[in-house]
């Protein structure tokens, strides 16, 4: 536990005292031409609400921060996604449903809820990780969860190296998002989050997590905290802009001297 402090302590300075420039655009040196985005609410950047007008992140507070105005993104401003565009020097992703939107340089095809797939399905296409089928999320701990999450990312680090035998002229890289958020989680107060509430949405309303699946963030009468960036969570299910910039932080900072760049 010591070593591993002690690790996450190096990166937390390396990443906070490095110049902004330099964390901010380091991928410019990769050159990348574009960016092609799969996944779900953590990268979507405006698919479900064109599928899907009246969710609730087409509307404030979703967006508030950044954008002064909703875009879809399951946040208050910018997410992961957008942090990687920005380093690389690239525009914002379009969400591949905006009609008008250029694609030039990459599109975004994640949607909100995309990964809502049943057991059955997931077996069938002979997924990687089987969920065991009494999987509910009422019935499970953190602790459950947290193996799920470490199960799922061991599998998926096999598959990968099968993945770069197959294509040894491609670079693949893997992101931690666990690992990332771990770090966030211990670091909280030297980043500048409100240790104490670091469990509660920002966004949201009851409990001891803020959290309500009945009332949640977007609907009338759900209140917003005044300062998002002192909280990790925007609305209990997806992060603030904040917490998103420093979970990107730490992904560039480890998958940059992966990607052969210079
Ligand atoms: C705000 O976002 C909505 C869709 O979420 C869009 O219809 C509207 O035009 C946007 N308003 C501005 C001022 O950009
Ligand atoms: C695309 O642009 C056209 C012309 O400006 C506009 O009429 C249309 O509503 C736009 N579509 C979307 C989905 O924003
Ligand atoms: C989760 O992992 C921890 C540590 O490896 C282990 O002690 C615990 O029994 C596991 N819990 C479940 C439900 O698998
Ligand atoms: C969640 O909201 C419902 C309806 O507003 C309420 O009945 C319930 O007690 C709330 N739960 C918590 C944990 O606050």
């Amino acid at each position: 536990m010591a070593t591993r402090n002690r690790a996450l302590s190096l990166v937390t300075a390396a990443i906070l005292l490095l110049p902004i420039c330099h964390t901010v655009h380091i991928l410019e040196t990769c050159g990348f031409d574009s960016i092609y985005q799969l996944g779900d609410s953590v990268s979507d950047t405006g698919n479900l609400i064109r599928e899907n007008p009246s969710s609730v992140y087409a509307k404030l507070p979703y967006g508030e921060t950044y954008f002064n105005n909703a875009t879809g993104r399951c946040s208050n401003g910018l997410i992961m996604i957008d942090y990687f565009a920005r380093s690389a020097g690239l525009p914002f992703l379009d969400a591949y449903l905006n009609e008008n939107a250029s694609h030039g340089s990459g599109v975004d095809f994640a949607v909100a809820g995309a990964t809502a797939l049943s057991v059955e399905i997931l077996s069938e296409r002979e997924s990687l990780v089987t969920v065991p089928d009494d999987w509910s999320y009422q019935e499970t701990s953190r602790q459950d969860l947290n193996n799920l999450s470490i199960y799922h990312n061991t599998h998926l680090k096999k598959a990968l190296e099968t993945l770069r035998k197959e294509h040894p002229n491609v670079i693949i890289v893997y992101g931690d998002i666990y690992e990332a958020y771990n770090w966030i989680l211990s670091d909280a107060k030297i980043l500048g989050f409100d240790a104490e509430s670091i469990q509660r949405a920002c966004c949201g309303i009851g409990g001891d997590y803020n959290f309500n699946i009945t009332k949640m963030c977007g609907v009338s009468g759900v209140p917003v905290c005044s300062n998002p960036d002192k909280s990790l969570s925007w609305d209990g299910a997806h992060l603030t802009q904040q917490a998103y910039k420093f979970m990107a932080r730490w992904l560039i900072y480890d998958i940059y001297p992966k990607l052969q760049c210079q």
